[in-house]
């Protein structure tokens, strides 16, 4: 029986207000993860009621004996509430969140979050700090790869999955995470790339870009919300009134809890706008932040706040009630210990590395395939596996990887060996990921002397070098490796060995060179678990790639911002007219497009239909293209649909991506894919921000890509 309203408000009715406090202060079990202050032993304060929840606190034991002591031997035997961050699976890791992403595929997205949830409800806890939710355009920032790219729709798509996934039918289920949507909002677009600057956009922008994800987490029914550490527009999100509580409370009608970033409350002072953390406090809690995370401040700063009537008892009680709540809807009260008491079956767990393997693979994105280099053919005997992450299981699962760090990984050159055995695999790392030792690139080299059958050539980024705190000013292949590389390719090239590159990055890199000189590209993000596995089974053939870039690639970092969806200019770009808009010294083409991404099929796209041709608000258009297959081994394609509003009361973007469906093909074969467009998704925030949808003309593209060249068009008239 969930515990009903009236219960909870005679429970507040019993609280002293260090009580209450504590319900509304989370602190971390062990040491700091994420922030510059480390809580020590929570014991004390559970016992006494001044700490009502706990971060990074993970398995059945440690769990249950935290939540005994609040719950037996508290004054009010309130259950605590466990959460950590499960970004991209718990105990078995899926590919990182910007990688599964790239798969396009929804119902992988739920399942994944679905199988973590277990996992983690398994080791006691009760909410996650997942889905990250924000937009990413910029490479140079590391937390792009927490997230679900570069597009709004993506982003709102990712959103509603993972909320289904993390908290299932019943949040009060033993299987179930309250999840938490983050960082809102408008974290990705930092200054400069680097992380927890100021962000300084328009109107516009937020709202059409950065706010629907966190639009559609809430219609999903997402439990918790994570303002970012970030200021937006001079306000800091964790004390931005109008945009936690008009807008999410009030607009969005979001009845959850708001939980602050590691330390964000105190860092109002920092930011510049509380002289103290009484004054922190007090912005906090007036915006509407019901749960301080690590800084202590509501402990300290709000008796004094209270005392000097800068806040009212009923603020602190509507926040500690919106906790209390969620603790009864996730089942707490009713049995606090229902969490980490369901020991999985081995069977169960065994099963998640095949989805770890499904997803990892549907996330690779082949950029580059010349000469059909990929897939190895069968009669290969030798392979040399190159490069610092061949053989780099902990690399493998990412930043972010929670409780799965213990857990051995599978790497390229372990699963290279099982899956052609009966090749000779040569390994050489050939040089560090980073640092400037290069004394490994000669030993390299006599390998690929030897003549094998291909290299499969391991390059990237570390784990650590992506995620928060991890922003890279020159996101290039770090230390010695292009040297490395570009020894391989001479060496290679002078035997006639084709190269194939499996590239581990956490954000699109700038690696023109590298795409020139490879015969194959990779893009393996960071895959998790089963990375090694799900690499060979696309590099043997076994499995046809299918994952397609959630972000744009620049060809310099001069580009960046760099994405798709820009909004038309006065200036088109003009190769001819030197007064259009372009650079000097480069071109402004990316060096990969939003959705781009090579199978091993070869597909064509006919007879593009839009029915009706026109209609009102309430209508519907049936999109239909025809799909052929005209390669000679099965593909996986993913058809995205985008739109282009010619003529509006604002300017619109050039593309912007409203739809996709996926179609498998057989060699020589053709299927229909088929896409439904409300015309109320065409509606745009006009003059005063205000929702409508405008009459006129709206071109429909259908195609494998953002690529204005690859994609088939239609127009349709939305009709006043
Ligand atoms: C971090 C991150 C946030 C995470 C939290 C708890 O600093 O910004 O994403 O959930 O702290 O670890």
């Amino acid at each position: 029986m969930i515990v009903a309203m009236s219960t909870i408000d005679k429970l507040i009715a019993r609280m002293t207000l260090p009580e209450k406090l504590g319900q509304m202060t989370m602190t971390a079990a062990s040491h700091a993860v994420t922030g510059p202050v480390s809580a020590g032993d929570a014991t004390d304060s559970i016992r006494d009621g001044t700490l009502g929840n706990l971060l990074n606190l993970v398995g059945p034991a440690p769990t249950r004996d935290m939540q005994r002591i609040a719950v037996e031997e508290s004054r009010l035997g309130i259950p605590l509430l466990l959460g950590f961050d499960v970004i991209h699976g718990h105990r078995t890791i899926f590919p990182v969140p910007l990688a599964e992403a790239a798969t396009f595929d929804p119902w992988l997205w739920e399942r994944t979050a679905r199988a973590a949830a277990c996992e983690a409800a398994a080791d006691g806890l009760a909410l996650t700090f997942a889905p990250m939710l924000d937009v990413s355009r910029d490479p140079r920032w590391g937390r792009s790869v927490e997230g679900p790219g570069e597009d709004p729709w993506v982003a709102a798509t990712f959103a509603c999955a993972k909320v289904r996934g993390f908290e299932g039918k019943d949040l009060a289920s033993p299987a179930s995470l309250a999840a938490t949507a983050k960082h809102f909002c408008a974290y990705g677009p930092v200054a400069a790339g680097r992380d927890y600057a100021p962000v300084d956009i328009s109107e516009r922008t937020l709202h059409e870009v950065h706010l629907p994800a966190f639009a559609a987490a809430v219609r999903a029914g997402v439990a918790a919300i994570m303002p970012a550490f970030t200021s937006l527009a001079g306000i800091p999100m964790t004390a931005h009134k109008q945009l936690l509580r008009d807008y999410l409370r009030g607009t969005l009608r979001f009845d959850g809890i708001i939980v602050s970033d590691y330390n964000a409350i105190r860092e109002l002072i920092n930011h510049g706008v509380a002289a103290n953390v009484v004054e922190a406090a007090v912005l906090a809690l007036r915006a509407g932040v019901d749960i301080d995370m690590m800084a202590g401040a509501y402990r300290e700063g709000l008796p004094v706040a209270l005392e000097r009537g800068l806040v009212s008892m009923a603020e602190i009680d509507d926040s500690v009630r919106r906790v209390l709540r969620l603790k009864a809807r996730l089942g707490l009260f009713d049995d606090p210990y229902r969490r980490g008491t369901v020991a999985e079956a081995p069977a169960v767990v065994a099963a998640r590395r095949a989805l770890a393997r499904e997803a990892a693979t549907k996330s690779l994105v082949l950029v580059k395939n010349a000469a059909a280099t990929l897939p190895l053919p069968s009669s290969v005997r030798r392979v040399c596996v190159l490069g610092p992450l061949a053989d780099a299981w902990r690399e493998m699962r990412g930043p972010w990887a929670a409780a799965g760090y213990d857990a051995p990984g599978v790497t390229v050159r372990a699963a290279l060996r099982e899956s052609i055995p009966d090749a000779r695999i040569d390994h050489a790392a050939g040089v560090p990921i980073t640092g400037g030792d290069d004394a490994g690139i000669a030993a390299a080299i006599d390998l690929v002397r030897a003549q094998p059958d291909a290299v499969v050539l391991c390059l990237g980024e570390a784990a650590e070098m992506s995620g928060e705190a991890a922003s890279r000013a020159a996101p290039e292949l770090p230390g010695r490796q292009r040297e490395f590389a570009t020894a391989v390719f001479d060496r290679a090239r002078a035997a006639d060995v084709p190269v194939i590159v499996v590239l581990f990055c956490g954000r699109p890199l700038v690696i023109p060179w590298l795409d020139e000189r490879a015969d194959a590209l990779l893009v393996a993000w960071f895959p998790g678990h089963e990375a090694g596995h799900a690499i060979a089974d696309v590099l043997t053939g076994r499995v046809s790639p299918s994952g397609r870039t959630p972000m744009t690639w620049p060809r310099s970092l001069g580009q960046v911002p760099l994405y798709y969806a820009q909004y038309a200019n006065g200036r088109p770009e003009n190769a001819a007219d030197r007064f259009t808009s372009k650079y000097l010294d480069a071109s402004s083409a990316p060096l990969y497009p939003f959705g781009y991404g090579l199978g091993y099929g070869r597909c064509a796209y006919t007879n593009l239909r839009v029915t009706p041709a026109s209609a009102g608000p309430e209508g519907v258009f049936e999109i239909a293209v025809d799909v052929t297959n005209e390669g000679s081994r099965t593909a996986e394609e993913t058809v995205f649909v985008f739109i282009r509003d010619r003529v509006a009361s604002v300017v619109r973007p050039l593309l912007e991506l409203k739809g996709m469906a996926k179609v498998v093909l057989a060699p020589g074969t053709t299927a229909t894919a088929r896409v439904r467009l409300a015309a109320t998704e065409l509606a745009l925030l006009d003059v005063a921000m205000r929702s409508v949808i405008e009459p006129g003309e709206v071109d429909i593209f259908v195609g494998p890509c953002a690529d204005p060249a690859r994609l088939l068009s239609s127009r349709v008239l939305l009709c006043g």
